[in-house]
C-alpha cells in the first residue's frame, strides 16, 4: 500500500535506506559477519568467467556489478542484454557461471537464456526480489533482493538492492578466496544507507533542479566515467521512461566522438563526479559542453566537489557511489515527470514486468 504517497515511486526511493540495512541484515550471520549459503559461494568461487545477463535496470545494475566481481574477487566478469545474448553468445570459458539479475524474476527475455544455457549444461544463479518466481525456480541458487515488493514500474529499491547484494557476493567470494579485502563492506553499506537517507532529505532541492534544468527541456544527456558512467545510464533510462524527455547516458570521453554535436544553447547535460581518479576528466568534459551552450547541473560527491556544483553528496566508498549517485538522478527524473504531468508509477507503454521476447 502506498499510504499517504502519492505515488509508490516516491515511496519505494524513499525505502531505500530501509532496503540497504535489510540487506546488511538478511546477509548477516551471528557473529554478524556477511555471509552467502555455502552452495552459491563454492559456485561463484569455482567459476573461471561469470556472464551475468539481465535487461533493462537490473542490466544496469550488472555493469556495476562486474566492477565488483572483478576488482574484489578478482573473477572476470561479461555482462549481456538478454535479448541479444540467444543469437550472439560469445565464446563461454571452461567454468562459467551464469548470473540472471531480475527484480521480478519473469522477464521473458532472460528466462529465454537460462533455458538455452541450462540445456547446455551450465549452472545458473538468479538475483531477484521475488522468492519462487520462474527465473528463481528454474535457476540452481537465488539470491534475494530483500527490497520488498516494488510496484511502481520504474525501478528504483531493486536496483539499490541489486547492486548492494552483488557487491556482497563479491565480497564474501574474495573472502573465501583469501583474497586481501581493504575495507569492511557491512560498515560502508551502513554509511550508505545514511548518505542514501541524506540526498532524500533534500528534495526540495532536487525537485527545484527538475525545475531549473527539464521545465521545457526537449532532451537531455547524462554523463560519467566509470561507475559514473553506469549510473549515467540508469539516471538516462529513468528521465525517459517516466518523463518521456529523450535523454542519453554517456561515457564522459565519448560525447567528443560525435553526440557533442547535438548540444545547443540549453541543452541540460547532468554530470556525474564521483570518481576522485577520473574528476578532473569528467570536469573537462563538463567544459566541452558548457562551451557549447549546456546547462550543466554537476553533482559530484564530498571530497573531490568544487563550491559551484550543483549537488553536492556525502563521501562514500569509491566502489559503492552508484548506491548513493543514483538517487539525485531518480529524484530528479520523479519531479520532472511530475512537473509534465506524467502517470509516474505507470507510464505510457511499459508493463511493470516484460513477458514477452
Ligand atoms: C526500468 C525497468 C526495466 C526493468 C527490465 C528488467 O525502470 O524497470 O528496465 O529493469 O524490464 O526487469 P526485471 O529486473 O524484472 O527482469
Amino acid at each position: 500500500e502506498k499510504g499517504t504517497y502519492p505515488h509508490y515511486m516516491l515511496k519505494e526511493m524513499d525505502e531505500q535506506p530501509a532496503v540497504m540495512r535489510k540487506i546488511i541484515q538478511a546477509y548477516a550471520n551471528e557473529a554478524g559477519e556477511l555471509e552467502i549459503e555455502a552452495d552459491i559461494l563454492e559456485a561463484l568461487q569455482q567459476a573461471d568467467r561469470l556472464y551475468i545477463i539481465a535487461a533493462g535496470t537490473s542490466y544496469h545494475a550488472g555493469l556495476v556489478g562486474k566492477q565488483y566481481f572483478e576488482k574484489i574477487a578478482q573473477i572476470p566478469v561479461e555482462v549481456h542484454i538478454s535479448s541479444e545474448f540467444g543469437y550472439n553468445m560469445p565464446l563461454l570459458s571452461e567454468k562459467p557461471l551464469f548470473i540472471f539479475i531480475s527484480q521480478s524474476g519473469e522477464t521473458a527475455d532472460s528466462r529465454q537464456v537460462l533455458v538455452k544455457i541450462k540445456e547446455m549444461g551450465h549452472k545458473a544463479l538468479t538475483v531477484t526480489n521475488v522468492a519462487g518466481s520462474t527465473l528463481s525456480r528454474e535457476s540452481d541458487y537465488t539470491l534475494l533482493l530483500h527490497a520488498g515488493p516494488e510496484i511502481a514500474v520504474a525501478s528504483t529499491k531493486a536496483y539499490v538492492a541489486q547492486i548492494a547484494v552483488l557487491a556482497v557476493a563479491a565480497y564474501v567470494t574474495a573472502q573465501a578466496k583469501g583474497i586481501a579485502v581493504d575495507f569492511d563492506l557491512k560498515q560502508e553499506l551502513a554509511i550508505v544507507a545514511n548518505n542514501i537517507q541524506a540526498v532524500i532529505e533534500r528534495k526540495a532541492d532536487l525537485e527545484q533542479i527538475a525545475e531549473d534544468f527539464l521545465k521545457i527541456a526537449r532532451n537531455a544527456f547524462f554523463i560519467g566515467r566509470n561507475v559514473d558512467f553506469y549510473v549515467s545510464l540508469e539516471g538516462a533510462l529513468k528521465l525517459k521512461e517516466i518523463s518521456y524527455i529523450q535523454a542519453e547516458g554517456f561515457a564522459g570521453g565519448e560525447l567528443k566522438h560525435g553526440t557533442i554535436a547535438l548540444i545547443e544553447e540549453g541543452t541540460p547535460v547532468f554530470a556525474l563526479v564521483s570518481q576522485k581518479d577520473v574528476a578532473l576528466n569528467i570536469r573537462g568534459n563538463v567544459k566541452e559542453v558548457t562551451a557549447r551552450g549546456a546547462n550543466a547541473c554537476i553533482i559530484s560527491m564530498e571530497g573531490m566537489a568544487e563550491d559551484d556544483d550543483t549537488f553536492i553528496l556525502p563521501a562514500t566508498h569509491p566502489l559503492l557511489t552508484p548506491l548513493v549517485t543514483v538517487v539525485p538522478l531518480q529524484l530528479i527524473s520523479y519531479y520532472a515527470a511530475l512537473h509534465r504531468r506524467c502517470d509516474v508509477d505507470k507510464p505510457r507503454n511499459l508493463a511493470k514486468s516484460v513477458t514477452v521476447e
